[in-house]
């Protein structure tokens, strides 16, 4: 558990812990996520590359989760997200950027397909992960089983709720469902990376950390994990 002064410092922390992971691995698997809480890190990440020479040239990504029925082109799709705050300004292949399709005629068959692709790349290095107000990790929502793999979620009404001021304009058209990595897939990964910053997480962080392990809590899964970083700023370390 790392408690920094500001969400800044966090980032800058965050993006030091992914860079050093892809310099001694150059060919290293991320997990990736989406959400207002990483953006700084990928800047961050963005600036590594431009002035320190960072190579993204043979690293794959997995991203945690999409909308259903958003095609990547869609600029509230996670895919766009990714697209825009990452991967078109650092010398990644995008044949090697993975984000679950949520255009998928057959879900079940893309949820199958995704794990593979993970088992195939080898696994997951290191996860990065935010961590919803109601404690949940990718699209995982409250009482979820913790041993589920990439699977579909319908959103719960709070997350629709938090996640509209971002989606804007558009929130009518918002989905319900997501296909998600699931908390075993999470699980998986050989290093978690979990940021959570701001007065909105302190009760996610204070469960994720101090509660019983729980699926009310996704997050508090990752008590499980043996190489787990929590990175928090003091507002969301307030309950601790
Ligand atoms: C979304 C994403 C999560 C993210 C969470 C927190 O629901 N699926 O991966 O961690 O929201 O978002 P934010 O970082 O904007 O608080």
């Amino acid at each position: 558990i790392l408690i920094q002064p500001n969400p800044e410092a966090g980032c800058l922390l965050a993006a030091k812990i992914m860079a050093r992971v892809v310099r001694e691995k150059p060919t290293a698997v991320l997990g990736l996520a989406t959400g207002r809480t990483p953006l700084q890190l990928y800047n961050e990440l963005i600036r590594m590359h431009r002035d320190d020479g960072l190579d993204f040239s043979k690293v794959t990504t997995f991203n945690l989760d999409e909308y259903v029925g958003l095609p990547g082109t869609h600029p509230q799709s996670y895919r766009h997200f990714m697209d825009e705050h990452l991967f078109r300004h650092i010398n990644i292949d995008r044949a090697r950027t993975h984000v679950p399709d949520g255009t998928a005629a057959d879900l079940q068959a893309e949820c199958r397909s995704y794990e593979q692709r993970i088992a195939d790349a080898g696994g997951i290095d290191i996860q990065l992960l935010g961590l919803g107000r109601n404690g949940h990790i990718g699209f995982n929502e409250p009482t979820g089983s913790l041993r589920s793999r990439t699977w579909v979620k319908i959103l719960s009404e709070q997350t629709l709720r938090d996640n509209s001021e971002v989606f804007g304009s558009d929130e009518r058209g918002m989905p319900k469902q997501a296909i998600t990595m699931g908390v075993g897939t999470i699980l998986d990964a050989r290093q978690c990376l979990l940021l959570a910053f701001g007065p909105s997480k302190v009760r996610a962080v204070a469960h994720m950390i101090e509660g019983p392990l729980a699926a009310i809590c996704p997050g508090s899964a990752l008590q499980m994990h043996p190489r787990a970083i929590v990175l928090l700023d003091e507002n969301s370390a307030a309950g601790l």
